[in-house]
């Protein structure tokens, strides 16, 4: 019903009205035109102000015509509900299976979608080899798996959940688990992994019930994001789930929230709405998260938790903005409407760093021209046992068709694994030559694999030979 042009009448109607007074009034002959229609999907009308509106969705829904009919209609994101979680994405160690979730991306990608990856470190849905892992073993195989996936997915996604809800429900401080057993640090360990593996994606650091600006856990995020920018912690983004429900509902400084975790120079995300309810309180409610998003530049993308009430991992509270049927809600025409308002425009902010890949692999065997050569250099991310380094070898002057830098680890250290590359020897004098897809690196352009090892890491500078 409300898809049909039927109401589009009464205001061309009003048009021709205010044109035929003018005329008989025989006053000034400017006409104002009518205002462009209002968007009438929740992307485009989110679009207008520069944001994103998503969803969740699983992949096998994927095949149900009615879902796929309305995620392709209304959603610009989509954020996987399962699907890149840990335990479905390395549900064997070191063996990584990426096919449902690939599903999502590649819909996404083939609809001119935004992705948001969720998540790549969490203290939930591991996957048992990893739930059964403590300390150093278990730092070293969460910085692995941050690198593995976030590499594996360079350049597709928008915003990754680096860390998911790794704060305590009381007191502020962080959650007992695994991973915080660790050390303090490892939160700030996976962001620097996730950075040096997709240096394009923004780093979101998501959590539920960090909504009201009053409570303790909001706090802790707050004094955590706040840190990170003071000390150069690579973070980007906030990402609060707002599930709300009579438990824990939505709350009159959310806007205060927003704004405060923007204030610290990070973008927020609204990243897993829903609502529990129905009619208008609930339609009403959901008016005032997008208008709260709305009045924050870089509040600038709202994902919600599913598309159908009966596809929400809370069913029975029908939280969503459509029926088991696919029909508008009245939270639907609420939300639509409220995005339709407008309000601040988010800055279009750029990718925090340009990747600089190697875009197509080798076509030719012809060595490089006299003069070529390259260069290398590395960073580290280390803990006590162990480190992950991310290596960027550079072509000089004239291009290189292949390469190899050689890095010297220091007795007792070796090299685990390596991506980008590929790897002779693991102690000692260790070669990492390109493979088949970065040999060829243009002039002046780089580009950058990575190892990991146990250990302490090797200094100086590697040894670059271009063949
Ligand atoms: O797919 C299996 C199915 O084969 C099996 O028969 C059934 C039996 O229990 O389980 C199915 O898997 C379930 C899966 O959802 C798919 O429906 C899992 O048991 C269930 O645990 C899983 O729940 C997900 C939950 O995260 C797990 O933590 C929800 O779908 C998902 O919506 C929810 O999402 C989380 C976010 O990641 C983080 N924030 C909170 C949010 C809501 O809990």
């Amino acid at each position: 019903m409300s898809d049909r042009p039927v109401p589009r009448r009464p205001r061309l109607r009003a048009a021709l009205t205010l044109l035929a007074a003018s005329i008989t009034a025989g006053g000034v002959a400017l006409v104002v035109a009518p205002s462009a229609d209002a968007a009438t999907t929740l992307g485009a009308s989110a679009a207008a102000t520069g944001r994103y509106f998503g969803t969740a969705v699983a992949a096998n829904k994927l095949s149900d015509s009615t879902y796929v009919g309305i995620l392709n209609r209304e959603f610009n994101s989509v954020t996987a509900e399962n699907e890149m979680k840990i335990d479905a994405t390395e549900p064997q160690q070191n063996q990584f299976s990426f096919a449902n979730a690939d599903r999502i991306v590649n819909h996404a990608i083939a609809q001119g979608m935004k992705v948001r990856g969720h998540t790549l470190a969490w203290h939930s849905q591991q996957p048992g080899w990893m739930q059964s892992m403590e300390g150093t073993a278990l730092r070293s195989a969460m910085l692995n798996h941050v690198t593995r996936v976030a590499t594996y997915y360079r350049g597709k996604i928008d915003s990754w959940d680096v860390v998911n809800e790794a704060y305590a429900d009381s007191g502020g401080g962080r959650r007992d688990s695994n991973l915080q057993r660790t050390g303090n640090d490892w939160i700030e360990a996976a962001f620097r992994a996730a950075r040096a593996a997709d240096p394009g994606a923004k780093l979101c650091y998501n959590d539920y019930n960090i909504d009201n600006w009053t409570w303790a856990k909001t706090q802790g995020v707050y004094t955590m994001v706040r840190d990170f920018k003071a000390r150069g912690v690579p973070i980007d983004c906030v990402g609060l789930q707002s599930h709300f429900n009579s438990g824990s509902p939505y709350p009159s400084n959310y806007r205060t929230t927003l704004e405060s975790f923007a204030a610290l120079g990070v973008d927020v995300q609204i990243t897993e709405l829903d609502i529990e309810g129905s009619g208008q309180s609930q339609a009403t409610t959901y008016a005032n998260v997008v208008r709260d998003c709305l009045a924050v530049a870089r509040c600038n993308g709202i994902t919600v938790w599913g598309i159908r009430d009966t596809d929400s991992w809370r069913a029975s509270g029908t939280p969503l903005l459509f029926d088991g049927s696919g029909n508008k809600k009245a939270a639907y025409t609420a939300t639509l409407d409220a995005l339709n308002a407008g309000g601040t425009t988010n800055p279009t902010t750029p990718p925090p760093v340009s990747p600089t890949v190697s875009p197509t692999p080798p076509t030719s065997t012809t060595p490089p021209p006299s003069g070529a050569g390259c260069t290398a250099s590395f960073t580290v991310n280390a803990w006590t046992g162990g480190f992950t380094a991310t290596v960027k070898v550079a072509a000089g002057a004239a291009g290189v068709n292949g390469w190899a830098a050689t890095l010297t680890l220091p007795s007792g250290s070796s090299v685990t694994n390596a991506w980008n590359a590929q790897a002779t020897g693991s102690t000692g004098a260790v070669r990492f030559a390109n493979v088949s897809y970065n040999g060829r690196i243009a002039a002046g352009a780089s580009t950058e694999f990575g190892f990991q090892g146990t250990g302490t890491p090797p200094t100086g500078t590697p040894a670059c030979a271009a063949s």
